[in-house]
């Protein structure tokens, strides 16, 4: 444990209007699925929701110059990457961004290339904006996925496919893509003429001493033909703020993408929002590198409990994020089952491998962000239910 952080310190959340704790119809269900974390923001976060609460003044909101310089200067400090202040447009968060780029550099029954199993909001995002999925499956390899480069180029040569939706780092599986993997989509792309929208909401949570490549430090040609989602959501737990970040350094890009943003009315946020992203940016590197520590341990404590007691759920290498991404098909059973097995005799909530595409079957997805007694519970009461 982190002497300064206490991240085993449990925080109860039930009662709060937590969409992770205050879903469930029945008790006692122990939630390890949507994507935020049980733990507390960083210091520097709370004290400047803190210090807006008490003015007591809510009025509409306008960012500021230290809200883009933190922005720029964290991504320079941490990830060796320059972004002009000018390339920057702010949104509500990555779905909205991720969606009203699509509007904006798409047409109505246009194709969105995306490598399943992928989030499953890039589904809704491309079909809410009247686009076709185009699956280019990931493929496994020795227990972790590759990008099949080969149908991935059959798919960007359709003339139909527009764009290329791109997780980087890689939600469900945590995956960090190399450079040379990023280069060489990013070359396909180019050849073929498809515009690359890069999701990098988990770029902060990489682990282990991995690196992640923004896909804007490829190069002048490909950064001109991609934008960058980011925000501190994931990485400060800050999702119920709804603030996300979009790099666009082609001009005629950004000013459609701008366009589409207020046509979605999606282009204000609100002051907290602005207070915590500029606060997190600037002050919270000391908590981030404490959280990843703990991550890590409890990565650790899972992938051991696994061995000994679980020895048919086989975790991937947790490379970023705090999502595992479990293969489950020694069991013999399909997604659906297993997370209903567990719903009902182990009382936790996962998310089942099928919402991420066709090519999740027989995986789970399970979020260990959590004091570690929470990990130690979900996993016995998994054990308990599989018995
Ligand atoms: C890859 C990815 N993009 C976007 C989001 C959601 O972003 P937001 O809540 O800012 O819309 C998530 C949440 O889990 C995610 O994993």
């Amino acid at each position: 444990m982190s002497a300064k952080f206490d991240f085993d310190a449990p925080n109860d959340r039930r009662g709060t209007n937590s969409l992770k704790w205050d879903s469930e119809s029945v008790p006692d269900i122990l939630p390890m699925w949507v994507a935020d974390m049980d733990f507390k923001t960083a210091p520097s976060v709370t004290e400047a929701l803190r210090s807006r609460a008490e003015s007591g003044i809510f009025g509409y909101a306008k960012t500021s110059a230290a809200f883009y310089e933190s922005l720029v200067k964290w991504f320079e400090r941490r990830h060796s990457v320059s972004y002009k202040r000018e390339w920057i447009l702010y949104t509500t968060g990555v779905v909205p961004a991720l969606s009203a780029t699509i509007r904006a550099l798409s047409f109505p029954g246009d194709k969105v290339v995306v490598q399943e199993p992928v989030y499953n909001c890039f589904f809704s995002s491309i079909r809410n904006n009247g686009c076709e999925i185009s699956p280019n499956p990931l493929r496994l390899s020795g227990g972790r996925y590759e990008i099949d480069f080969e149908d991935l180029e059959k798919k960007l040569s359709d003339p139909k496919a527009k764009i290329f939706l791109l997780c980087s780092p890689h939600n469900p599986s945590g995956r960090v893509w190399a450079r040379e993997e990023l280069e060489a989509a990013g070359e396909l792309c180019l050849k073929h003429g498809v515009f690359i929208i890069s999701d990098e909401i988990h770029c902060d949570l990489v682990l282990g001493g991995r690196k992640y490549t923004p896909f804007l430090s490829l190069g002048e040609r490909f950064a001109a033909n991609s934008a960058t989602c980011v925000s501190p959501s994931k990485t400060f737990n800050l999702a119920g703020l709804q603030v996300a970040d979009i790099i666009a350094p082609d001009e005629s890009a950004r000013s459609k993408i701008d366009r589409a943003l207020n046509v979605n009315e999606v282009c204000e946020i609100s002051p907290f929002a602005i207070d915590a992203q500029t606060a997190a940016y600037s002050g919270g590197e000391e908590w981030l590198e404490a959280l990843k520590g703990y991550l890590c341990g409890n990565y650790e404590f899972l992938s051991d409990f696994l061995r000994r007691r679980l020895p048919e759920f086989s975790a991937m290498d947790l490379e970023s994020t705090y999502l595992l991404w479990i293969d489950c098909r020694a069991t013999g059973m399909k997604s659906e089952e297993i997370s209903k097995l567990l719903y009902e005799k182990g009382r936790v909530r996962i998310n089942p491998g099928t919402l991420y595409g066709k090519s999740g079957e027989g995986f789970i997805r399970m979020n260990i962000a959590c004091p570690r007694s929470s990990l130690r519970e979900g996993l016995e009461r998994i054990a308990r239910a599989l018995k």
